[in-house]
C-alpha cells in the first residue's frame, strides 16, 4: 500500500525538526513497510513487529552521518505517535546516563556491539548502578522510566550502528551530569533530518 506523508508546517513535531539539515528521501518498499507497521498497531505489538522484521533488507547507508566528536542522531522519520533515529557511533563513543521522560524505547542492534548499564535511583535518590549488558548485532533492547535510567556505549572495535524507535517521539529528556552529579534537562537534538516520503 502506497502511503503519502504530508508534512504539516504547523505541528508541534516538525516544528522542531526544520531547525535541522532536512533532505525528503525516496525511501525501499522495505523501510516503508516498517513504518506502515508500526503507524498500523498498538504500542503492544511493537516488540514484536520489531523482532519480526528484517532489517538486513534496508539499505541504511543514506541516512548515516559520523562524527569523531560525538556519536550522531540521524531522524528517519517522525510523527505524533513515534520517531524512528538511527544512531552512529564510533569506536568508544557512548552516551550520559539518562531517562526517557516517560516514553518508551527500543534499541534495535544492526550492526556492531554495545554495552547497557542500567541505573536506579536509591533511597537517598542518588544514582546507582544496577546492571550492565552486552548487546550484540540484530539484538532488541526495551527502556523506559520505570526501568530506571541508563547509558550506552559502543564497544565495539571500530563503529556501531542502531536503530531507536521512541513512542511517544522525545523532545527534552533528563540526563546525569558527572561534574555536579545531578540530573539537568536537555533538549534532544537531530544530527540530520531524512523525513521519508512514500510516494503513490
Ligand atoms: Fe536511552
Amino acid at each position: 500500500m502506497a502511503l503519502c506523508k504530508f508534512i504539516p508546517i504547523f505541528s508541534e513535531y516538525y516544528k522542531n525538526c526544520f531547525k535541522y539539515p532536512y533532505k525528503v528521501l525516496k525511501t525501499s518498499e522495505h523501510i516503508q513497510k516498517l513504518i506502515t507497521l508500526l503507524s498500523n498497531a498498538s504500542i503492544d505489538d511493537y516488540s514484536r513487529i520489531l523482532n519480526d522484521f528484517d532489517f538486513d533488507s534496508v539499505d541504511f547507508e543514506p541516512f548515516q552521518s559520523w562524527s569523531s566528536q560525538k556519536y550522531t542522531r540521524n531522524c528517519l522519520y517522525r510523527d505524533a505517535n513515534f520517531e524512528l533515529i538511527l544512531l552512529c557511533w564510533e569506536k568508544g563513543q557512548e552516551t550520559a546516563v539518562h531517562g526517557h521522560n516517560g516514553e518508551d524505547c527500543w534499541v534495535y542492534l544492526l550492526d556492531g556491539e554495545m554495552e547497557e548499564v542500567l541505573f536506579a535511583l536509591d533511597d537517598l535518590d542518588q544514582l546507582s548502578y544496577e546492571s550492565s549488558q552486552k548487546i550484540i548485532s540484530h539484538q532488541l533492547t526495551f527502556m523506559n522510566d520505570k526501568i530506571g535510567f541508563h547509558k550506552l556505549k559502543n564497544t565495539n572495535q571500530g563503529r556501531s550502528i542502531s536503530l531507536h524507535l521512541y513512542a511517544k517521539p522525545i523532545e527534552r529528556c533528563h540526563v546525569f551530569d558527572e561534574s555536579s552529579r545531578q540530573f539537568k534537562e536537555r533538549v534532544l537534538t537531530f544530527d540530520t533530518f531524512k523525513q521519508l516520503v512514500f510516494e503513490d
